[in-house]
């Protein structure tokens, strides 16, 4: 039942990106890889990340009775499967209950936010609160891990608050029986300002190696390519990378195969107005278009006339207007 040993290493993984990563582009994503590669087996991740994640839900909100909106952040396909329920809250009884409701919609694992730095998460002693509360975050994850019956489940989180504590976080986490330890290698403090400490990651290897956890060790911030993954794969004898602005500037990073220069503006359009359709199809009315302004200069980038181009896009007033607009950059 756990995924994530089955994955071939090194392991590359969609960030959680709230307002961002929905099914819609996790699909995207998942568009753009190489299917012959898929279909043939090789390398499951090839092309595609090995690993998708939700953006982050409140455990209080799923179990409230008006959950249906929150719900649509859990909704995901087939296609982007393994995918990884994120959660965030502070009560061990409703993070049980809620890993019991995320094993019967069937997803693949759990993870536990504890990385967030946002000031009304932190202010109600979630997310990278936690890191200064290791006790309820022990307790939060073996009530996640009872409730998950068989499902994997992980932590992503800092490696500090005010200041770097990766030894002493790292070994409370690690000695909870998780299954993988996703590190965004900053302090919540740090917020994303300054470059991640990516030599800190090696502590967390040598932890998990001296108390023989079978966490696998992900690191996580400012990875900008595949290659670059790899390299800090090798270099640190991490296990994966979880990348996540990385993909604003390519969304084809995942596929090796697509050389980003060579993607043409046509290409760039293309996948754009699959994006919109898609948003179109799935959400309806029920997101706000506006939503979809901020994926413009995703696609919309690295041309002659690019600026031009989204400044039009940006002007308009509905999704079928954007869509309409969309379509007529490369009518003429
Ligand atoms: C717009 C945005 C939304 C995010 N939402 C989440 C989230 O829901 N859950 C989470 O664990 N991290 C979230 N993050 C943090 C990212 O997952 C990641 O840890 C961080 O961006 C550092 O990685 P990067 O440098 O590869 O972007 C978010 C980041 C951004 C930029």
């Amino acid at each position: 039942m756990n995924f994530w040993g089955k994955l071939q290493k090194p392991i590359f993984i969609l960030a959680p990106m709230e307002g961002v990563t929905d099914t819609v582009f996790r699909q995207i994503v998942v568009s753009v890889a190489c299917p012959q590669r898929q279909q043939a087996g090789l390398r499951s991740g090839r092309g595609k990340p090995h690993v998708f994640f939700t953006e982050f839900v409140p455990v209080d909100a799923l179990l409230s009775s008006g959950h249906e909106k929150i719900l649509r952040s859990l909704k995901f396909t087939e296609v982007e499967r393994p995918i990884v329920a994120q959660i965030w809250g502070t009560d061990p009884e409703k993070f049980y209950q809620v890993a019991q409701m995320l094993q019967k919609m069937k997803f693949d694992g759990i993870d536990i936010n504890m990385g967030c730095p946002d000031r009304n998460t932190i202010k109600k002693g979630a997310c990278a609160a936690l890191i200064k509360n290791p006790e309820l975050a022990t307790e939060i994850i073996e009530a996640t891990i009872r409730g998950a019956n068989n499902l994997p489940v992980s932590v992503k989180t800092r490696i500090g608050f005010g200041s770097l504590d990766t030894e002493n976080w790292v070994t409370t986490l690690l000695q909870t029986p998780i299954s993988a330890l996703i590190l965004h290698l900053r302090t919540t403090r740090e917020m994303s300002k300054v470059p991640a400490h990516w030599e800190e990651i090696s502590k967390a290897v040598e932890i998990r190696n001296k108390l023989k956890s079978k966490a696998l060790i992900i690191g996580n911030g400012d990875v900008k390519s595949r290659k670059e993954a790899s390299d800090k794969c090798k270099k640190y004898g991490i296990d994966g990378v979880m990348i996540g602005r990385g993909i604003f500037n390519n969304i084809w990073l995942f596929n090796d195969a697509v050389d980003i220069e060579k993607v043409t503006p046509q290409q760039r359009v293309d996948l754009l107005i699959n994006h919109l359709n898609l948003f179109k199809k799935t959400w309806g009315d029920s997101k706000h278009f506006e939503l979809m302004k901020k994926f413009v200069k995703c696609y919309i980038n690295n041309y002659s006339n690019a600026s031009e181009n989204r400044e039009r896009l940006m002007k308009t007033k509905s999704l079928d207007e954007l869509i309409r607009a969309t379509l007529l950059l490369f009518a003429a």
